[in-house]
C-alpha cells in the first residue's frame, strides 16, 4: 500500500445541489433522493451508493462500497436548488414530466413543493421549441452572469450550505461551434458585455458557477464549460468540471458493446440507431438545430471506441445513423432500437438487434447524484479544471484539447475507481495479477 493518499476536506455541514432545469431529469432525480431518504426506495443505478470498490490483492478480500471508502457527502445533507423557465415547483414539474407515478409523487408531496425554480436565463433561440415566462431580465449577458452569481451566493447563504455542486439538466441548446470568442476569458467577458451570439445561455451559467468556485456538470451535450476560457477559468480558481451528456439509453448500450465486437476482432459494417421518445427532451430535440448537438455527441462514441484509422480491414467507412422521432405516446419511456451489420471469420456477415424499452430520466438521475458527489470530493481534493475520470458517466466526455475522449465503459469505470484508489493511497488495480502464480 501507498504511504498516504490526497488530503482531502472532510465532507461536513450541508452540500447545496443547484439544478439548471427542473424537467423530467431533475424531478426525477430530487424524488428519488427524497424517498431514499424517507427509507421508501433504493439508489439503484448510483456507483457512488451502491458500488463497491477493491482494495489490494485478490487474495485481501477487501472491498468496501465506494461511499465508505471515500469521504461523500451524505444524502441527509444535500439540499437542492434549481433554475427553470417555468414557475412550476418539483411537484408539478414531476407530474407534468409523467415519469414517475403519481402516489409517489403525492408522498413527497411536501418536499417536492418546497423546491421552486429561481428565474432562468434564457433565449429562445437557442432552444428553439420552448417559451416560458419564468425569466431573468437584464440588459446585457455579463447582467444575467452577476444575476446568477448573486442567486448562487444567496442561495448559499439561506440554506445555510458549506458547499455548492451545479449540474446543467436543462434543454439541448441549438448546435454551436467553438470560436474567437471562446478562446480566452478576456473575450469570453467581453462577448458577455456586447451580448455575443455565440455565448449560450449554458455558457453564462457555466460561468457563473465557475466564477463562484463551484464545481460545475453539463448533462446536455451543448458546449457549456467545454470552452478554452471556461476550462481555464476553472483551473485558476480551482473548481472541478466536466461534461457532456449523460450517457443513459442507447449511446450506454453502444460504449458496452462495441468494445466487446473490438475486443474479438469481430467486423462492423453499419450501426443504425433510432429512438422514440414522447416528452419534453424529444420535443425539442424535434427541432433540427437541436438535434443536431444531439447527433454529434451521439456519432463521436463508435469512432474512437473501434479505431478505424488502426483496424482499417475491420472498421474503415462503417456506417453510422443516429435518430430521434419525437412521438408523444410514449412519454419518457423511450424506445431505442439498434440494428447492427457486424462480419467474423473470413469476412462472414451476422446481425445484431436490439430494442431497449428503457426510462429516460429512471437511468439519468442517479448520474446526477453520482456526479454532484464526486465533483464535490474532487473539490475538497483540491482537483480543479476537467474531471476525465469522470467521462464514465458522458456520452461526449470532456478532455485535454490534445486528447481523443476514451468513451469505452470499462476503461472508463477503471479509471473512475483508480482515481478513488490514487486519492486514498491504495495500490493501482491493473489486472496483471503474475503474483499470484509465482
Ligand atoms: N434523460 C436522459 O436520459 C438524458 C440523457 C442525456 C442527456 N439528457 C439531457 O438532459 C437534459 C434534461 O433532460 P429532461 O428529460 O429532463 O428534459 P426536460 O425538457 O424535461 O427538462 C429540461 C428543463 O430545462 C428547462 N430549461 C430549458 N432551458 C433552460 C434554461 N436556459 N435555464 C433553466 N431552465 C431551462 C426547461 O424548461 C425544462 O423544464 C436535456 O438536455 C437532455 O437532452 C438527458
Amino acid at each position: 500500500m501507498v504511504e498516504k493518499g490526497v488530503d482531502i476536506a472532510p465532507a461536513s455541514g450541508k452540500l447545496g445541489i443547484l439544478l439548471v432545469g427542473l424537467g423530467a431529469v431533475s424531478t426525477t432525480f430530487v424524488a428519488g433522493v427524497e424517498a431514499i431518504r424517507k427509507g421508501t426506495a433504493k439508489p439503484i443505478g448510483s456507483l457512488t451508493q451502491m458500488g463497491t470498490i477493491r482494495l489490494g490483492k485478490r487474495t485481501e478480500n477487501r472491498c468496501p462500497k465506494i461511499k465508505d471508502f471515500v469521504p461523500l457527502a451524505d444524502l441527509d445533507d444535500i439540499v437542492f436548488g434549481a433554475w427553470d423557465i417555468f414557475a412550476d415547483s418539483a411537484y408539478e414539474a414531476a407530474l407534468h414530466a409523467g415519469v414517475l407515478e403519481k402516489s409517489l409523487v403525492e408522498d413527497l408531496r411536501e418536499q417536492l413543493e418546497s423546491l421552486k425554480p429561481m428565474a432562468a436565463v434564457f433565449e429562445q433561440n437557442y432552444v428553439k421549441r420552448l417559451n416560458g415566462t419564468n425569466i431573468k431580465q437584464g440588459k446585457s449577458k455579463m447582467e444575467f452572469a452577476e444575476q446568477l452569481i448573486a442567486d448562487i451566493a444567496k442561495f448559499k447563504e439561506e440554506k445555510g450550505c458549506e458547499r455548492l455542486v451545479i449540474v446543467w439538466a436543462a434543454s439541448t441548446e441549438i448546435f454551436l461551434e467553438q470560436s474567437a470568442v471562446h478562446q480566452t476569458l478576456e473575450a469570453f467577458e467581453k462577448g458577455l458585455y456586447d451580448d455575443d451570439p455565440a455565448i449560450a445561455p449554458s455558457m453564462i451559467y457555466a460561468y457563473a458557477a465557475i466564477k463562484s468556485k463551484v464545481p460545475f456538470a453539463n448533462g446536455a451535450p451543448n458546449l457549456s464549460c467545454d470552452i478554452p476560457a471556461l476550462t481555464k477559468l476553472a483551473e485558476e480558481n480551482g473548481v472541478p468540471i466536466c461534461g457532456k451528456d449523460f450517457k443513459t439509453g442507447q449511446t450506454l448500450m453502444k460504449t458496452i458493446i462495441a468494445p466487446g465486437l473490438k475486443s474479438r476482432m469481430l467486423g462492423l459494417e453499419g450501426w443504425y440507431s433510432t429512438n422514440i421518445l414522447g416528452n419534453r427532451d424529444g420535443e425539442v430535440l424535434d427541432d433540427p438545430e437541436n438535434f443536431k448537438t444531439k447527433e454529434e455527441s451521439k456519432l463521436s462514441v463508435l469512432e474512437h471506441i473501434l479505431q478505424p484509422e488502426v483496424y482499417p480491414e475491420l472498421y474503415k467507412d462503417f456506417a453510422h445513423v443516429v435518430r430521434i422521432n419525437y412521438y408523444p405516446p410514449r412519454g419518457d419511456n423511450k424506445e431505442g432500437w439498434d440494428s447492427i451489420d457486424i462480419f467474423g471469420w473470413l469476412g462472414y456477415k451476422m446481425q445484431i438487434k436490439i430494442d431497449f424499452l428503457c426510462r429516460d430520466s429512471i437511468l439519468a438521475a442517479p448520474l446526477c447524484l453520482d456526479l454532484a458527489l464526486f465533483l464535490d470530493l474532487a473539490q475538497r481534493a483540491k482537483m480543479k479544471g476537467i474531471q476525465e475520470w469522470l467521462s464514465f458517466y458522458f456520452k461526449a466526455p470532456q478532455t485535454a484539447p490534445e486528447l481523443y475522449p476514451e468513451h469505452d465503459i470499462f476503461i472508463q469505470l477503471m479509471k473512475l475507481k483508480n482515481t478513488l484508489r490514487h486519492l486514498q493511497g491504495e495500490d493501482l488495480i491493473t489486472h496483471l495479477g503474475l503474483e499470484y502464480y509465482d
